[in-house]
């Protein structure tokens, strides 16, 4: 981990105060990021894979074809499995990766998992608070379903206002899949045991959750009969 080299990078949390842990997060998801137990069970490939019914090599891909090589990329939210480690690979000596997560166990566990990488940098932080604007690529990998829907909007909001000109924002997310598609009631049946502001993914466009949608190219991938989506919301250059 690097820090004092990094001159050149902006502080994502420059004057800001330490989050406390949400409400949403402790009361809706506490078994899943909050205990040591929910990282050790969690933190595994094949239980990433699983969760994301096979589909987690072929998403993560699809978000790391979005980044280039000496590239500086904000990442919203620790995420379990190798998507920071394969990040950080692709960005190469030249690069820096950012990654911030309100929970600071989660903090400690990436800080662990990139110990070998000079120009990570993991900060304890609100996404939805951030106030920063020089990332060639913000990513935000399946982040917005877990979030109340005024934050998804927040989110959103922050992610579009910390890409720099000729940046983009890159969200993989849930959305709604296809009738037929032998996942869709099972899916429905999670979001309404577990995870209470996923179905939201189901019925709003992540373009809709932006204030300024206007000031950005939009694109949209549909993946696996609809169940998950890629969009990136492109910021012309300067
Ligand atoms: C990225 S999301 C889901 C990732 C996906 N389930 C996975 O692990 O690959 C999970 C992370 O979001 C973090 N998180 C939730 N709300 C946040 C917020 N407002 N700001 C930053 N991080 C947040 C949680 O602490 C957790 O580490």
């Amino acid at each position: 981990m690097f820090d004092a080299e990094r001159a050149a990078a902006p502080d994502v949390c420059a004057g800001a105060a330490v989050p406390e842990v949400p409400d949403y997060l402790e009361r809706v998801y506490w078994w899943a990021y909050l205990r040591p137990a929910s990282i050790r069970i969690f933190d595994r490939a094949p239980v990433v894979s699983a969760i994301l019914w096979g589909q987690y090599r072929r998403l993560s891909n699809m978000a790391l074809a979005r980044i280039a090589p000496g590239e500086r990329v904000l990442q919203l939210a620790c995420v379990y499995g190798d998507l920071s480690e394969r990040i950080a690979r692709q960005i190469g000596p030249s690069g820096t990766l950012d990654i911030v997560d309100v929970a600071p166990i989660q903090i400690t566990n990436v800080r662990a998992k990139l110990a070998g990488y000079d120009r990570v940098r993991a900060t304890v932080a609100d996404a939805a608070t951030l106030r920063v604007d020089q990332f060639d690529c913000v990513l935000s990998f399946f982040l917005l379903h877990e979030l109340p829907d005024p934050l998804k909007r927040q989110v959103v909001d922050a992610a579009l206002a910390a890409v720099a000109p000729g940046g983009r924002a890159v969200f993989v997310d849930y959305a709604r899949p296809a009738r037929w598609h032998p996942m869709r009631p099972v899916m429905a049946a999670v979001f309404t045991t577990l995870e209470p502001f996923a179905a939201a993914m189901w019925r709003t466009p992540i373009a809709a959750l932006a204030s300024r949608p206007q000031d950005f190219v939009w694109s949209r991938a549909s993946h696996f009969a609809g169940l998950y989506q890629v969009v990136v919301a492109g910021r012309s250059g300067a």
